[in-house]
């Protein structure tokens, strides 16, 4: 396995970190290693563990060392293994006909309501889709995250009826966990060890129950009852619910303490008890370094929906993890509401930045003009030895990319140094406002974000005057149409996949900044694709109760076909970043989700989930010998999207569509070429009736040039009426094998 970079020099990447993590293991230490065995054989479950055990067996030399390494069985949605192995173990059983791949066990790391409300599902409007679905009742959401908090009053089954009869889980007593957590909202809780260190796990609760908090979070904002007079503080206050208020929990933590730590084992432990307790959708909120996602493979053709976080690495470009075409991977954007937090200078001028930032009633930091200094970057060295007792500093990290670039990161840096050196607030000055959770643990301190030019403001007035001062009042919510939203956040990792590059990722974006959901008993705002997973969780919950016989294909070409590329106004969706853009389908997909056009897409592209193996066996199996080079590339899959990353002749890509909507319908292609390339579609007009329901068509590329180019975008949409189903394209001029900027 490849050694990758250990310095900690960038920035950017837990990902590096987690690869040089695990690339440092000697040969002969035993560590863990996921062993993946395919479909399960027919035969009772304790055969099948037999079986894995005189697999083992012929390595480690005898069924007591078998017994002893073996740490996880997978025997219900898919067969396979969790053991600790030595490298060479892993080799020998890697060569074995039936052994599909073997790959060591990686970490995984959690990726952090109006918003149901913005996406235009209100309980006052009787019509939405949230009536129609029935507000998602006797819907299964299965959550492998860090667990629950079940006294939350987000998930009070009061008045629900009586678990499906289907359900097949079972809730795992543990510590501070009795059966009487679970109930007829949280159906469902187990938890997965295998792997990790008594560390980790003494610093957490060895039962379902959230000491993180992230898990109560996505569960509450996936499915959570209804809650009047939830706040953070009094900040975004109002009803705090779940997208599918009557769907039911199913809990499988995985991702344990504070550092958010969960295992390739214990992930795959979760998604096989998932594909066996009979779960309808699986909301996963957490970040995969690298990509093996066979586990997710099984459950989608087992029915069920897979929707993962695209990542919080963005705006790079290739950032986006999750990426398999088989799931749903969701990206992050904003909602119609800000929360601006009004700086006032001594010459009286009023300037606005963003926080969270509140004051206790009895608060002694009262909003009151104080002394303003400059801190630069706000670094140790900086302020070390300057007196900024009962100072505002602004930070202004004026070319220094570190801090430009991961506001996050450097941010709780500044305050840490601000805070020793006895300040009193902070003003900090960033690209983007886009993760202001930052500011809602300033510990009594004023703390507010703003952008350059308004950090630039302050520093004009700061030098044109001998004593600067500044006054910084709590954060107020402010939610209205003349916000421009959705655009996509800032730190929503962006496409293409380095994996998969040949389909268009992410899927789609959903409500992921600044939402409000629930945190032990309390209710706090969250930013992160994590919190935008859950909302395509939600609304898939709904699209399901509505049209139970849809596949998890169906259900997600419903989502990408119908959703947003501009916002109400008719204005294009942005995407926040460096620099700030229109976005793109490696941005957002399909676009903004629109789940009541989601409800009735018209036309679906639908797979057989057996084509995932013929288009991806590789990718499934990647470390095999055996893996055999696919022939056909993934663009030919019948996917909601189209995405060639290797354009250099004509190529005809062929697409079926199924009628979902009325019987009789004439649909009419409008085609937006991506630029540089020529694109047909034939035939341009499908007729439907009672006897054709479905129509395949071709969507021929050629490209206008030869170069070696990049990535251009266009679209196909039909139209029938006032119904439209979209479809992004992607494509990329070449001549040469390589894509490096040649330029
Ligand atoms: C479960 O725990 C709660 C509180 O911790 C306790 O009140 C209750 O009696 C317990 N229930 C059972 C069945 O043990
Ligand atoms: C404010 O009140 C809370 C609880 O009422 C108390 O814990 C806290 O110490 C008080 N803070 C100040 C600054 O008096
Ligand atoms: C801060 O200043 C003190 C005293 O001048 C010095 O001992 C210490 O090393 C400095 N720390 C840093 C990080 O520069
Ligand atoms: C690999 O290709 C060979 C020859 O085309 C075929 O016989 C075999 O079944 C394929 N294996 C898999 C796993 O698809
Ligand atoms: C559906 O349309 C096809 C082609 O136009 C036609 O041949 C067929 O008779 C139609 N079926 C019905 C039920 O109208």
């Amino acid at each position: 396995m490849g050694l990758h970079s250990c310095s900690r020099g960038s920035v950017v990447s837990a990902l590096a970190i987690l690869f040089c993590l695990w690339g440092v293991n000697g040969r002969s230490r035993p560590r863990l290693y996921v062993v993946y065995l395919g479909d399960v054989k027919h035969g009772h479950p304790d055969d099948v563990t037999a079986s894995h055990h005189d697999l083992l067996a012929t390595v480690t030399g005898s069924k007591e060392d078998s017994m002893a390494s073996m740490v996880h069985n997978y025997k219900h949605g898919f067969s396979g293994f969790a053991a600790m192995l030595t490298e060479d173990q892993a080799e020998q059983l890697a060569e074995f006909p039936e052994v599909i791949s073997v790959e060591p066990s990686r970490t995984y790391t959690t990726a952090t309501t109006r918003s149901w409300d913005f996406l235009g599902l209100s309980y006052e409007m009787p019509s939405n889709l949230l009536h129609k679905a029935r507000y998602g009742e006797d819907i299964i959401i299965g959550l492998i995250d860090t667990g629950i908090w079940p006294e939350s009053r987000s998930f009070s089954d009061e008045g629900y009826g009586p678990v499906p009869s289907r359900w097949r889980g079972l809730c795992q007593v543990g510590q501070d966990w009795n059966l009487s957590n679970c109930n007829r909202k949280i159906i469902g809780a187990r938890f997965y060890t295998a792997g990790l260190d008594e560390e980790v796990l003494k610093s957490d609760y060895l039962s379902p129950r959230d000491m993180y908090g992230h898990g109560t979070h996505t569960a509450s904002t996936a499915a959570g009852s209804a809650v009047e007079g939830a706040s953070f503080y009094g900040l975004a206050s109002g009803t705090a619910r779940g997208g599918a208020p009557r769907a039911r929990i199913a809990v499988y933590k995985s991702i344990w303490t504070t550092a958010g730590t969960g295992t390739t084992a214990t992930v795959l432990a979760a998604i096989d008890d998932a594909i066996h307790d009979g779960v309808d959708v699986l909301s996963m909120s957490i970040d995969q370094p690298g990509d093996n996602s066979f586990g997710a493979l099984h459950a989608v053709q087992k029915g069920i929906t897979v929707v993962y976080a695209a990542g919080n690495f963005g705006p790079r470009p290739q950032t986006v993890v999750n990426a398999a075409p088989w799931v749903i991977t969701v990206a992050a954007s904003t909602i119609d509401r800000s929360f601006p937090t009004v700086i006032t200078l001594g010459n009286k001028q009023q300037i606005v930045g963003q926080s969270l930032y509140y004051q206790e009633k009895n608060s002694s930091s009262r909003s009151i003009f104080r002394n303003l200094a400059f801190g630069g970057l706000c670094g140790e060295d900086v302020l070390n030895g300057t007196d900024l007792a009962g100072k505002i500093v602004l930070c202004f990290p004026q070319g220094a990319v570190e801090q430009v670039l991961m506001p996050l990161f450097t941010f709780q840096e500044a305050l840490q140094n601000i805070q020793n050196a006895g300040g009193s607030g902070i003003i900090y000055a960033q690209y983007t406002t886009d993760t202001l959770e930052v500011t809602a643990t300033c510990n009594g301190i004023a703390c507010v974000l703003v952008d350059l030019d308004t950090g630039n403001k302050i520093v004009e007035y700061m030098s044109a005057t001998s004593s600067p001062v500044a006054k910084i009042e709590p954060a107020r919510t402010f939610t209205s149409k003349e916000l421009l939203a959705p655009k996509v956040a800032a730190f929503s990792a962006r496409g293409p996949s380095i994996y998969y590059a040949d389909v268009i990722k992410p899927d789609i974006a959903a409500p992921g900044a600044s939402i409000l959901a629930a945190k032990g008993n309390s209710y706090v705002t969250g930013s992160g694709t994590s919190m935008a997973t859950p909302h395509v969780a939600g609304t898939v919950a709904l699209l399901k109760a509505l049209h139970p016989e849809w596949s998890p294909a169906a259900l997600k070409s419903a989502i990408i076909t119908s959703a947003s590329v501009t916002d109400e106004h008719g204005m294009p969706i942005l995407a926040e970043g460096l620099p700030r853009k229109v976005a793109d389908p490696f941005d957002y997909g399909g676009g903004n989700i629109n789940p009541n056009k989601a409800a009735d897409p018209g036309l679906i592209y639908d797979i057989d989930p057996s084509d995932y193996n013929k288009y991806y066996g590789c990718a499934i199996s990647r470390t095999t010998v055996r893996c055999n080079r696919t022939s056909l590339p993934g663009y030919h899959l019948n996917l909601p999207s189209i995405s060639v990353p290797d354009l250099r002749h004509s190529i005809s890509i062929s697409r079926t569509v199924t009628n979902a909507g009325e019987v009789d319908a004439v649909y009419h292609a409008v085609i937006q070429s991506p630029p540089g390339v020529k694109m047909d579609v034939e035939p341009s007009v499908l007729v439907f009736n009672a006897t054709n329901k479905f129509h395949t068509f071709q969507v021929k590329l050629s490209p206008m040039w030869k170069l070696q180019g990049d990535y251009t975008f266009g679209s196909l949409t039909w139209h029938s009426g006032q119904k439209t189903v979209g479809i992004p394209i992607a494509a990329r001029m070449t001549m040469y094998d390589f894509y490096a900027d040649v330029a």
